[in-house]
């Protein structure tokens, strides 16, 4: 498949369960194409490691915004500005809460709020969190501010009527309304 010829996805891995499944989304968009740099939270890397990532990638990944030897390189404004979609999956509760509210404390969410390219997010997390009214009201403001998400898959994934079908089509659907 090469529907992502070309395209430049930075993609941004938060600290859920299902960030092992970020290993297999960036074959996918790899097979499909695209080039990937990946940005990892402090707590993701507790779930997969960025040695795996970055294998997978094939490039370093990102994972810290006070480093001055990484911001002499590709840092957050260069990461910022090569994006061609900001892909955050899975995005964790605490994630979506600090980006509503503009955040900036760590790498991703300094590139979310610097960055001028579409953003796209798989909101996974148990079923509490879910629907927590905090949860839900930070989702809306996302979404009024032009942030790609699917709300249903989110929701069945969340209750667990589905898991890798869910997964997978949350994160295409997304990737295929922006780049076509
Ligand atoms: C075993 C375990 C699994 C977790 N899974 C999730 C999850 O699926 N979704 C979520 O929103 N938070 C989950 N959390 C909580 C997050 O790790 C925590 O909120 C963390 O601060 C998220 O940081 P980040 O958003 O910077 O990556 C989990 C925590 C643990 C200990």
């Amino acid at each position: 498949m090469s529907s992502l010829t070309s395209k430049r996805i930075l993609l941004g891995v938060t600290g859920g369960i299902a960030a092992y499944k970020s290993a297999e989304l960036i074959r996918r968009l790899r097979d499909a194409g695209a080039e990937v740099q990946v940005v990892m939270t402090t707590a993701a890397q507790e779930f997969i490691t960025p040695l795996t990532l970055q294998a997978l990638s094939g490039n370093l990944v990102h994972t810290d915004l006070l480093d001055p030897k990484a911001e002499a390189g590709m840092g957050h404004i260069q990461l910022a500005r090569w994006a061609d979609l900001l892909l955050v999956a899975p995005a964790t509760a605490d994630f979506i809460a600090r980006v509503s509210q503009g955040m900036a404390n760590d790498l991703l969410t300094s590139i979310c709020l610097a960055t001028s390219a579409p953003m796209a997010i798989a909101p996974a997390m148990n079923q509490g969190m879910w629907h927590k009214g905090a949860t839900q009201d930070n989702l809306d403001v996302l979404q009024n501010r032009g942030v790609f998400m699917d709300l249903i898959q989110a929701h069945k994934l969340a209750v667990k009527l589905v898991w890798d079908e869910c997964w997978m089509w949350m994160i295409w659907s997304p990737l295929l309304r922006i780049c076509f």
